[in-house]
Formats: structure tokens, sequence, C-alpha cells
């Protein structure tokens, strides 16, 4: 793994955004899995930023969110999909035909699941997908525990999230909030990955996943086995590695 530390963490969001948009022009018709949060939220900003500055060619650039909440509205500002619409789509003009999110409501996620992988695949798969890492080690919606063998699913999210989501998106409390997520090994298939971390409190998982052993518990530490992978922190993310 390459591990780059910015000097700031507004060198940080720089740094990611600058990776996305390297990928966007050096392959006209790239495939770029997003990630959504607190940690992306302004790297788009800063991709946005650039292509405003100097405009590049996105029409025929693919772009998803590797997960996405289920049982919630997709106009919920909160959903993968409004996030990426707003901070991402919209703005740089990519084509609605060329974004492209699994459902929030369906009567078979199962389904669902494998088309979003089929969507992604005949469009040649994912040249860059960029991760964040949740504070307990997730992917995505792929908690401790999961299976590195796994591919795209529904999961449930971290207790604290979803009683966060259910707060925000209103959601009556007999309605499971769930996470339709690429499995680990869907991920581990992306030619290129950056993980994003910034924050002192991402410091402690951004050691333990990058140094410790690679175990399902954390399922981040698969990607010290991935041929291209670069790990892009803040000095906070930063401080417990060296
Ligand atoms: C969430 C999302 C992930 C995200 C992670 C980190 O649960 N499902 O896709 O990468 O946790 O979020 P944040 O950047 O807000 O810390």
């Amino acid at each position: 793994m390459k591990i780059t530390v910015a000097k700031s963490e507004a060198e940080f969001f720089r740094a990611v955004a600058s990776r996305i948009v390297a990928q966007m022009m050096q392959k006209r018709d790239a495939v770029v899995g997003l990630a959504t949060g607190r940690t992306t939220t302004p790297i788009h900003a800063a991709v946005c930023d650039i292509h405003r500055q100097s405009p590049f060619d996105v029409s025929r650039v693919t772009v998803f969110a590797m997960d996405e909440i289920t049982n919630v509205s997709r106009e919920f500002a909160g959903s993968c999909y409004a996030m990426i619409l707003n901070q991402i789509v919209k703005p740089l003009g990519i084509p609605p035909a060329n974004f492209i999110m699994p459902p929030t409501r369906s009567d078979d996620f199962a389904r669902e699941a494998r088309l979003f992988e089929q969507r992604i695949a005949e469009r040649g798969g994912v040249d860059l997908q960029i991760l964040g890492i949740g504070e307990n080690g997730h992917l995505g919606f792929n908690q401790p525990g999961t299976s590195f063998d796994s591919i795209c699913w529904h999961s449930r999210m971290d207790p604290q999230l979803e009683a966060r989501i259910r707060r925000e998106s209103q959601t009556p409390d007999n309605v499971i909030l769930g996470g339709l997520t690429l499995g680990i090994k869907n991920i581990m298939q992306s030619r290129k990955i950056v993980l994003a971390a910034n924050g002192p409190h991402k410091a402690r998982i951004v050691a333990v996943a990058l140094n410790g052993p690679v175990t399902t518990e954390v399922p981040a530490s698969i990607l010290q086995r991935h041929p291209d992978c670069e790990v892009i922190l803040d000095p906070a993310a930063a401080q417990n590695l060296f």
C-alpha cells in the first residue's frame, strides 16, 4: 500500500480530489466508485472547484456510490443517491444515464444487488474506487465479521448510524433500515483503490487496518493485499502510524 500523508486537512481534501480528477481525465469513459459521508463531502466540493477552474469532459464518465441506505426515500438528503447527485453528478454535469445506483426501496434486494453488479460490469468494471473507513474498520456497510468473499449484499448499518439516519429521515421504529453495499470481493476487484481518512477519531483504526493483521474483524485490513491501493490521510488520522 502506498501511504500519502497530506500536510493539512485542506491539502488532504485536495489530494483525494486530484486522484478522482486524474482518473476522469486519463480515461474518458472511466468508471469511478465514490463513497459518501463526512470525509468525502469536502472532497467532492474540491473536485467541483477543480472542474470549475479548468473544465474537463465528463460526458462518458460513469459514477456510483459503493453503498446505499435502504428503506428511506431517495429524496432524503442523507441517501447516498441524493448526496452523490448533488455533490458530484449535477455540478459536474455527468449524464444521468451514467450515474448508477441501486434503489433505496425494493421487495427484492438480492436481485437489486445482482443488477447493480451487472451494470458496473457492463461498463468494464471499476477503474477507481474511493473508500472511507468506519471507526470500527468497516468499508461501505461491510461491518466487522463480513466475509472477504462477500459480493454485493443487503447488510445492516451499525446501531449508532442507524439511530442517526432514523432520526434524520424520520423513519418510524417498525421500519428496518439497511445498507445495500458492494461486498469486500467486489471492492478488491477495483483496478485502483484510494482509502481516505481524516481527523483524530480515525487515527486508531487507520493504524490497526494498515499495520495490524489482515482479519475479517477489521474489514479495511484486506486492503493490505490489494495491488494498487493508496491510503491518503491528513496529519491527525496518520498520528498513530509512525
Ligand atoms: C458510513 C458509510 C461508508 C463511509 C463510512 C465513513 O457508514 N456507509 O461508505 O465510508 O461510514 O463515514 P464518514 O466519512 O462520515 O466517517
